[in-house]
């Protein structure tokens, strides 16, 4: 993983390169790495801001391949990456919010996104776009998401070395990564479990036809959160 990074100084999201990389069958493993993103896209069609210079804005393209029932499960085990990274290069304490966000005191640090991608042969891949905020102060985020996100640095204290928060990222992903394809799901949902903020807390979400509110119990080994209604039902979302 890694052994090919694609690295432009300025580009309007890395998911679409990385999509255009897919499409000409570019390898497993590639990373797509940028400085600053123009048209940063979240989940469900949020924009996702990306100040120049300050985070880590990058899409891993993988090609396992078990996909696509396998999806939700590599962006459990992406968080997992992610968040010992940050410990291990900060020592800060990160929490993950079901399914893949990442908060420091209760606010969002890092987003992960994972896109399929089909091309006219019908080969799959995976791509997983992770932005993390390192070296943003207050005044850098949006005004309508400064109460809700922050950085590695504001939580710190201290200038972090992106460099080496990529490069820690990198060894996590291509292990958890390994390890999944090798193993299974089972210490990674530990893991996952261990250091989720979710699990034993009540939760709503939003399905298709009702909104369901109770109490997450578990995930299971295909990635699907258990939620727990008062009326005693589990339910998978
Ligand atoms: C979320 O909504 O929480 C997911 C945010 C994902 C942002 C990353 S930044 C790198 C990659 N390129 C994008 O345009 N989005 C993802």
């Amino acid at each position: 993983l890694g052994r090919s990074i694609h690295y432009i100084e300025s580009c309007p999201s890395t998911q679409i390169i990385a999509h255009q990389l897919a499409q000409e069958n570019t390898s497993d493993g590639t990373v797509v790495m940028t400085e600053e993103q123009t048209a940063g896209r979240g989940r469900m069609a949020r924009r996702w801001h990306s100040a120049a210079n300050k985070g880590i804005w990058m899409s891993v393209i993988l090609r396992p391949d078990v996909v696509p029932q396998k999806a939700p499960q590599f962006t459990l085990v992406a968080a997992v990456a992610v968040v010992r990274a940050i410990e291990q290069v900060t020592g800060l304490k990160p929490e993950i919010k079901w399914p893949n966000d990442i908060l420091l005191n209760g606010k969002k640090c890092t987003g992960i996104l994972t896109e399929l991608q089909s091309d006219a042969d019908g080969i799959q891949a995976l791509i997983i776009g992770i932005g993390l905020n390192v070296n943003q102060v207050a005044d850098d985020f949006d005004p309508e998401v400064q109460n809700i996100a922050t950085s590695l640095k504001m939580e710190s204290g201290k200038e972090i070395d992106r460099k080496e928060l990529v490069s820690s990222m990198l060894q996590f992903l291509e292990q958890y990564t390994d390890l999944y394809i090798e193993e299974g799901f089972g210490i990674l949902k530990l893991l996952w479990e261990s250091y989720s903020s979710t699990i034993g807390h009540p939760v709503r979400a939003r399905m298709a036809k009702e909104t369901l509110e109770g109490i997450a119990e578990s995930i299971t080994d295909e990635g699907v959160l258990q939620l727990r209604t008062a009326d005693g039902k589990l339910h998978g979302i």
